[in-house]
């Protein structure tokens, strides 16, 4: 049975409350800053939802710790016990530049490892939600396990400019596949492999944040989730990602990343 319900409700009522606070701010001037580079953007409100989401976590689960990619709680150099990983705005280009195509992800891991895992995506209304063992869901509809046995070229990929300079053999899977597309979302874009969307999704450098929930969804619905090389992920680094169905996952390590 099911032992997460208080966590399941307040992450609903988060997005509840947080969802209006986005929508909202579509008819406000944002106040943009950069961060590592020129496209590396934060605003007030990826700023003001993470801060919302500190602040309800510590009203209903005190002793739970935070992990967030704008730095609003206490810093964390271990996962031990529970930790939120939240990106209050994955997608912030999207979400400045065309109001749609960006997402909150939220997760609760616990000792390292993730037990549930929550996506809204603002603009259209969907919620994905998964605690581990139970099924996947698209707001009330259960998702059914992806197929096992699909390859490459029946699909499209998904691909990172970064992930296809450090390993140009990709261009030949992308030759082989049905074609490449890019969205800007990585929480979005796990969500398109797990729903058959696409067949593979890579990055050379995701954060925790864009990944955490993710994985708990797509792994639940039988995606395979790894680093470019094949090595398990460490939710406390950035590094490359892979999110694909099973099959395609082989062939893109044995022919393509390694
Ligand atoms: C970004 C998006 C983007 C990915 C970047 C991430 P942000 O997240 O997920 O798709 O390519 O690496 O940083 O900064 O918009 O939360
Ligand atoms: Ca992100
Ligand atoms: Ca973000």
């Amino acid at each position: 049975m099911s032992r997460l319900a208080k966590e399941k409700q307040f992450v609903a009522a988060f997005f509840e409350e947080a969802g209006a606070e986005i929508i909202a701010s579509f008819q406000k001037n944002l106040t943009i800053e950069t961060k590592s580079d020129r496209n590396d953007l934060v605003t007030n409100i990826d700023k003001q939802i993470e801060t919302l989401f500190v602040q309800r976590v510590g009203e209903k689960f005190p002793t739970h710790r935070i992990f967030g990619e704008e730095g609003m709680a206490a810093e964390i150099d271990t996962l031990d016990g529970p930790v939120w990983i939240v990106d209050p705005i994955d997608g912030t280009l999207n979400f400045v530049a065309q109001q749609k195509n960006f997402a909150i992800s939220v997760a609760l891991y616990v000792d390292g490892i993730g037990v549930y895992g929550a996506i809204y995506e603002v603009e259209k209304g969907d919620i994905y939600t998964c605690e581990k063992g139970f099924g996947a869901y698209l707001n009330e509809r259960k998702l059914p396990k992806v197929s096992s046995d699909a390859a490459i070229s029946d699909h499209l990929l998904i691909a990172n400019l970064s992930a296809i300079r450090i390993n140009e053999r990709l261009f030949e899977a992308i030759k082989e596949s049905r074609g490449l597309r890019l969205y800007g979302a990585a929480s979005l874009e796990y969500m398109y492999v797990a729903t058959g969307r696409a067949g593979a999704y890579m990055s050379a450098n995701l954060a925790p944040w864009d990944v955490a929930a993710g994985k708990i969804i797509a792994e639940e619905l039988g995606c395979i989730v790894t680093r470019l090389d094949g090595s398990q992920m460490n939710m406390l680094e950035k590094g490359s990602s892979i999110v694909a169905l099973p099959h395609v996952h082989k062939e893109l390590m044995q022919n393509y990343l390694r």
